[in-house]
């Protein structure tokens, strides 16, 4: 049998997607297989395999075992932070994750039910992961840098029956303290968790004693540490949910302040990712794969939990930093002692390795040959970063395109199909499923070379977002009305003339820093707040280290007395306490004006294009030119 192409594998997915994911889902366990692929009987709004039935922990866990694989290891949880290793065998993870379940279920926790995830790097955030998903239930993680302003919101929009935590979370300089972040969020949110469960952690000051005392009389949720509430309580059997059944929520930045909740479904998920892990990774049964992110966003949700432990492989699970824990050479450490077959990370994790160790000294020392290939994503890999990688690694390194929308690579090198030419700067090719075009401000396809809008063709494959937890209408408005029949992606960028997609950069307000997705809109609204601001733009400018970051401009209210340094002071702890740390927020400059147009829209792309020295045009419509002249000496030397 000849082996088959990119083209050919390609075509089959758009010409007859209903087979193609047929066929795929073979790969998936169902407890009632599907029938059919596709529900487009509410379209723009798409189902994928409507009458199959599954549950996605058997899938990931239960299955291997019982396949006779209970010994092959599931999970390294390896902390470059506190010098600890764990590794957990497939059997050991079915035991912890259906004892864990069972605590959920006596606490209330049943199918549809939600649970909202506050988790550091360790591996009771998988296991916490896959128990919800083994009751039916639907976890939603929020990563452990944002605060609780956030947390409190997102406790509102998704209404949990119960949180999971852990005593906190350790950063390489400090200790992040997670209980009085609930307790706070809890506090302001309007709905009421009933029970807080909690994985305690050795030297963290607020214990589940503390909080159950602060709560007390209060009316609150239970406090209870994971070993009171598994104790005596019988493992949670799995539940068979429909394909079509949420399995999580993951809320991200938007273009305003209140963020999107995702909502991936049970079996597109399993079957999309079952299949990337084959044709884009070429991982599969026993081999190591390494994603080194967080659980807490959809790279860590997509390849550190759920793909990897469906294919049968072994995940790591990475608490600590790509350098100063405790030096640069700690992925290739990791990656000789665990055999890591292939390795996940963010562009902008291998620019803090170059900036410490530009020579690649300390690869030299490790044995790296189990790696096949470095794959990246959550921001562009700038030609120069690609360079050096793969010069110091000696292996293939490899671009892809994705969001948490889409939940799995939109365009990437299906290295498990055949192994394309890597270009520089392209995350090559759309991803079978995936029908890419550019399209102009108004829907037209764009030629070859030329930039627009990056839109996907509806229906998008399986494992995308089903819609927007609890609100169809913004799912529609935010992604399907732009361009009727297509998935608006928010990205632009082009297509050249073999094939190769190329991703420039948002269209809206959202930006990139050190990988972690931000929205400037928001920043703008809390910044606004600040008693001595008149107004204020929020934008990402070109960080050589973190891709972007935000940098404020603000101007000041008649009259105001604050120092430049005091307002900077106050404005970088105000986005600190609401947003978060993983903010970033440090850049703030006071400006006389702001460059709008006449009705009144503030110019932030072409203040961001003066920031990073690109050339740009003023608009026609621009209220007053000598605002930007004023602006170009506060913005041209940022560079
Ligand atoms: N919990 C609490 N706080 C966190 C956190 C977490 N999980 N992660 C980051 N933070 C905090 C940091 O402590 C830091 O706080 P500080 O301002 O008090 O120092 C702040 O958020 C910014 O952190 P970070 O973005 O990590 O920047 P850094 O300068 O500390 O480190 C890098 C720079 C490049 C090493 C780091 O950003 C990194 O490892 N990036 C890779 C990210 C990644 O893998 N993203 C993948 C998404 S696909
Ligand atoms: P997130 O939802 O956090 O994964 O962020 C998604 C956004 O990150 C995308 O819309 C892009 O703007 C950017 N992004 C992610 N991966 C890439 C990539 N490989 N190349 C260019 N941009 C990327």
């Amino acid at each position: 049998m000849t082996q088959p192409t990119y083209e050919s594998v390609y075509r089959a997915s758009v010409d007859d997607p209903e087979k193609f994911w047929l066929d795929a889902a073979a790969a998936v366990d169902w407890v009632t297989p599907p029938t059919r692929a596709l529900d487009d009987s509410t379209a723009p709004i798409y189902r994928w395999f409507p009458d199959g039935e599954l549950n996605t922990c058997v899938n990931a866990v239960d299955r291997h075992v019982a396949a006779g694989h209970g010994e092959r290891t599931a999970l390294i949880y390896d902390s470059a932070v506190l010098g600890i290793q764990e590794h957990i065998s497939y059997a050991e993870l079915q035991e912890r994750v259906a004892r864990f379940a069972g605590a959920l279920a006596v606490q209330g926790v049943g199918k549809g039910d939600r649970v909202l995830l506050y988790m550091p790097m360790i591996a009771e955030s998988v296991i916490a992961m896959l128990a919800c998903a083994r009751l039916g239930a639907v976890h939603s993680v929020v990563f452990g840098g944002f605060a609780p302003r956030e947390l409190a919101s997102r406790i509102d929009d998704s209404r949990p029956v119960a949180v999971v935590t852990a005593s906190g979370g350790v950063e390489p300089k400090r200790r992040i303290e997670y209980l009085p972040a609930i307790e706070e969020a809890l506090r302001s949110s309007e709905h009421a968790p009933s029970a807080v469960l909690v994985h305690e952690r050795d030297g963290f000051e607020t214990t589940v004693a503390d909080a159950r005392e602060r709560a007390q009389g209060q009316g609150g949720p239970a406090w209870l540490s994971w070993a009171e509430a598994q104790d005596g309580v019988a493992p949670a059997e799995p539940v068979t949910v429909a394909a079509t059944d949420p399995l999580y929520i993951l809320y991200t930045s938007g273009t305003t302040g209140k963020p999107k909740g995702v909502v991936r479904d049970n079996g597109g998920h399993a079957v999309a990712l079952s299949w990337s892990m084959a044709n884009i990774y070429d991982v599969g049964a026993g081999d190591v794969m390494w994603t080194a992110s967080d659980v807490g966003w959809v790279v860590g949700h997509s390849y550190i939990v759920y793909a990897p432990l469906l294919a049968g492989a072994t995940t790591v699970v990475y608490e600590g930093k790509p350098v100063g824990t405790p030096d640069a050479g700690a992925f290739w450490q990791r990656v000789e002692e665990h055999g890591v077959k292939v390795l996940f990370t963010a562009p902008t994790a291998l620019r803090a390795i170059r900036k410490a160790d530009p020579e690649g000294d300390f690869v030299k020392q490790h044995d790296i040959s189990s790696l096949q290939a470095l794959f990246v994503a959550g921001e562009r890999l700038d030609p120069e970063t690609y360079h050096w990688a793969a010069k110091v690694l000696g292996v293939p390194v490899v671009d892809h395109w994705w969001q948490t929308e889409t939940g799995w690579a939109i365009c990437a090198n299906p290295f498990g199909i055949e192994k394309l030419p890597i270009v520089a700067g392209s995350p090559t090719v759309p991803v079978p499923g995936f029908y890419v075009e550019i399209l102009d401000p108004i829907g037209e396809p764009l030629g070859p070379g030329e930039e627009g809008n990056i839109a996907v063709r509806l229906p998008l494959p399986p494992g995308t977002l089903s819609t927007l937890w609890g609100n169809d209408e913004r799912f529609v408005s935010s992604y399907l009305s732009a361009f009727p029949g297509y998935y608006a992606t928010g990205d632009s960028g082009y297509i050249d003339e073999n094939g190769y997609v190329f991703v420039m950069g948002r269209t809206d307000d959202v930006i990139n820093v050190s990988g972690h997705r931000l929205s400037t809109g928001q920043m703008e609204q809390i910044v606004a707040t600040h008693p001595d601001v008149a107004e204020c733009a929020v934008i990402g400018v070109n960080d050589p280290l973190k891709g972007q970051r935000p940098s404020g401009y603000v101007v000041l209210k008649t009259g105001a007395q604050i120092t430049q340094e005091q307002l900077r002071e106050d404005l970088v702890s105000l986005v600190r306490s609401q947003i978060g740390p993983v903010a970033d927020f440090k850049d703030v400059a006071v400006v006389e004006a702001l460059p709008k147009t006449r009705s009144g829209k503030i110019l932030r792309k072409t203040m961001r294009q003066m920031a990073d020295g690109e050339q740009y045009t003023v608009p026609s419509t621009i209220e007053d030119h000598s605002v930007l002249e004023a602006l170009h000496a506060v913005l041209a030397p940022k560079r």
